[in-house]
């Protein structure tokens, strides 16, 4: 099982949004996936999703989940709350990537890249930014460009489209979990393959430099 954790420090990057996205994305492609609620608000009701939800708040029970999760198949995912410095050096040596989401805003990406260099200062190598809220219109792209532009080339995994529907997969399921609209399934199934695209480079890159040592 690989570990991903969605992290930042900024709130509304869409780290719960695309935690869920992501392990709809993995079942959509029959992985396993894992869904760890560690944020201090209430965990959602959820009924029949296609993928695990537990309320992970409590640091010991995340850290019991994590171990036993790692002898199975699929996807282990970390919503993460943000702003706990020891959580941080947690997930970064637990989790294979620790993704964090850019927001098109210059306030999101400039407190984005100190959490990131914060990490990387002690000692993080696996930390990725994602671009989300990416707008699929050629004039409004060539506008937020100008606030993406801070962020290193190397360290994008990819971006994640505008798409307002993601919000359902925050919701409380009432009274159960219907099939979510095509674009939020097919944003899902991509950002699965970002991930896992991502987990196979950092994992290659790791052995590489142990290699060298
Ligand atoms: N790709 C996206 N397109 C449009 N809206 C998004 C996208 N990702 C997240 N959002 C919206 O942004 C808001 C914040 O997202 P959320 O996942 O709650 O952020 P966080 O968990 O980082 O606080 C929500 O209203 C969510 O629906
Ligand atoms: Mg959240």
């Amino acid at each position: 099982m690989k570990g991903v954790a969605f992290a930042g420090k900024k709130g509304g990057t869409g780290k719960t949004a695309l935690s869920h996205a992501l392990a709809l994305g993995a079942a959509w492609q029959g992985a396993p996936a894992y869904f760890m609620h560690t944020d201090d608000r209430e965990p959602l009701h959820v009924n029949g999703r296609p993928y695990a939800y537990y309320d992970a708040r409590n640091p010991k029970t995340l850290e019991t989940l994590s171990s036993t999760a790692l002898n199975n198949d699929g996807l282990f995912i970390i919503d993460s709350g943000g702003n706990r410095p020891e959580f941080d050096r947690w997930i970064t040596k637990a989790m294979d990537l620790v993704i964090i989401p850019f927001m098109p805003d210059p306030e999101v990406v400039k407190t984005n890249l100190d959490h990131m260099k914060r990490l990387e200062e002690e000692g993080a190598c696996n930390v990725r930014a994602l671009i989300n809220a990416y707008p699929s219109n050629r004039i409004e792209r060539e506008y937020v460009k100008q606030f993406l532009a801070d962020i290193p080339e190397e360290k994008i995994i990819g971006y994640v489209a505008k798409t307002e529907a993601v919000r359902t997969l925050r919701m409380d399921d009432d009274p159960t979990f219907k099939t979510p609209v095509t674009r939020v399934n097919n944003l899902s199934r991509k950002l699965y393959f970002t991930v896992k695209d991502a987990v196979e480079m950092v994992a290659t890159k790791e052995g590489a430099s142990q290699e060298a040592a």
